[in-house]
């Protein structure tokens, strides 16, 4: 996973993040991450009572920090946690110096450098569909769950959808790349990929990540500690879960 997004970072890493567009400058690049903050955490937490100042967060997967200056308005404390040397660099080259942002490298895949129940919000978007299978999905699920405080809230988006998202031969294509990858063999499926004429940067399963029923998802939150995790989007590639983490007596 390392390898791949630091390759993928020294390509091109806004587009290996936010891969919807190919033009993106800083400017952009770091409005778009506003806009998803504003549209995905801020009602949340508004809804939940939830005040981020005075509260330490993490955000699971920051990349080039797309989303963390937001994160550093509003939160007392942020850990910005990546696989990937290369993104972090990234993001810290590109975002002014803010001291309340604590950048992690995590040699994954799960959140080893984070100490248990130490944050009060978890966030994680784009990173979990790529996980190349679905036990690195949901071992991820119980760490976030583990580290974040009782009475923390968390909020990460994973794939869930059945269905391929390309028509057959894409399919068969894809599928002949990923297995070579899967089998170790990652210069043959990147020379297989550029000899069709596809992108080689991604090759492989830590692109086009596991898909996992969101029963399973919620049923793990459920065990490591969210009473009742809320989903959203079932059986397509954005779905949501959220909650918070039962304090001792079970709230
Ligand atoms: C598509 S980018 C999304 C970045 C950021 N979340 C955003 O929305 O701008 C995926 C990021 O997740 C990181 N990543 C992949 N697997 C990870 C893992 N197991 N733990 C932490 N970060 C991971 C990659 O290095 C990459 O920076």
């Amino acid at each position: 996973m390392r390898r791949d997004w630091d390759d993928r970072a020294r390509r091109d890493a806004f587009y290996y993040i936010a891969s919807w567009r190919k033009d993106w400058d800083a400017d952009s690049f770091f409005r778009s991450g506003e806009e998803d903050y504003q549209r995905l955490v801020e009602p949340l937490l508004a809804e939940y009572g939830f005040d981020p100042q005075g509260t330490a967060m993490l955000e699971v997967g920051c990349g080039a920090g797309r989303m963390t200056h937001c994160f550093a308005r509003y939160f007392r404390e942020v850990y910005a946690l990546d696989v990937s040397l290369e993104m972090l660099q990234r993001a810290q080259t590109l975002l002014p110096s803010s001291p309340n942002v604590i950048w992690v490298l995590e040699p994954g895949p799960g959140l080893s450098k984070v100490a248990s129940e130490s944050v009060d919000f978890v966030f994680s978007y784009l990173v979990l569909q790529h996980l190349p299978v679905e036990r690195l999905v949901l071992d991820l699920v119980r760490e976030i769950l583990r580290v974040l405080r009782k009475g923390g809230m968390f909020l990460f988006q994973f794939n869930s959808s059945p269905h391929p998202s390309m028509n057959w031969k894409g399919r068969l294509v894809w599928g002949v790349i990923d297995e070579l990858w899967q089998l170790g063999l990652e210069r043959l499926s990147r020379a297989l990929t550029s000899a069709v004429k596809l992108d080689s940067a991604i090759a492989g399963r830590t692109w086009r990540g596991a898909s996992v029923e969101a029963g399973k998802v919620s049923e793990v939150a459920r065990a490591a500690g969210c009473s009742a995790p809320h989903i959203e989007g079932e059986n397509g590639p954005m779905t949501w879960c959220w909650g918070t983490k039962s304090d001792a007596d079970g709230k």
